[in-house]
């Protein structure tokens, strides 16, 4: 991930605002990059600049590490450095055209685990339908296992040593200016433009880490 440490600044998107029309429109992400994801940004830098300590940390570090900070600081690392990292993460996990079906090791992973990627995709529908409120659904590798998670808010798969492959933002900022509160129709959507590529880079990434340990 680029621009890793302080200060942080608000890479521009790997596409243009309207690449992911008519899936996501081009006015839901120019909000919801230059606004959304600048807002985390500049709240996280604002609580760094107040915490000179803090700023050689790696964003994932100040994610990771977020438990053992003063009280104080816990909960605004955690809303605002995840904030960060959920929505790069989510941003660079699209693309249009996408391959539309995964492939490589995920692809071989997603059958052996799930038995079918129309299975997978059913199961990782169910649980982005299941968030209650704002949060995310993942594809995480649990020490190469597949498996499907949510988390609330701006939590992380790291915070519970997982290895993120793929996210999807259930925020209602994320698709209620074309979606309305038809939460299943944004997801329906979001099948046509998942970067796949980026999925197994990822799954590739997380593999490696095991062997490294
Ligand atoms: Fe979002």
């Amino acid at each position: 991930m680029q621009n890793n440490y302080y200060p942080f600044v608000n890479t521009p998107l790997p596409y243009g605002y309207d690449a992911l029309e008519p899936y996501i429109d081009a006015k839901t992400m120019y909000l919801h990059h230059d606004r959304h994801l600048q807002t985390y940004i500049d709240n996280l830098n604002e609580i760094l600049k107040e915490n000179p300590q803090l700023q050689n940390l790696s964003l994932e570090q100040l994610i990771v590490n977020a438990s053992r900070l003063p009280k104080s600081l816990q909960t605004s690392i955690r809303n605002n450095a995840g904030g960060v990292y959920n929505h790069r993460f989510f941003f660079e996990g699209l693309i249009n055209p996408s391959d539309k079906i995964p492939h490589g090791k995920i692809s071989e992973e997603i059958e052996k685990q799930f038995h079918s990627i129309e299975t997978f995709m059913g199961e990782f529908t169910k649980a982005a339908l299941s968030v209650f409120g704002s949060g995310y659904a993942w594809l995480v590798s649990d020490k190469g296992i597949l498996k499907i998670i949510t988390t609330r808010n701006q939590n992380t798969p790291l915070e519970q040593r997982l290895c993120p492959i793929l996210n999807l933002d259930v925020w209602e900022h994320a698709y209620y200016l074309k979606h309305y509160n038809m939460r299943a129709d944004y997801i329906k959507d979001w099948h046509h433009i998942i970067n796949w590529d980026n999925a197994e880079k990822n799954y590739r990434n997380c593999l490696k880490e095991i062997s490294m340990r």
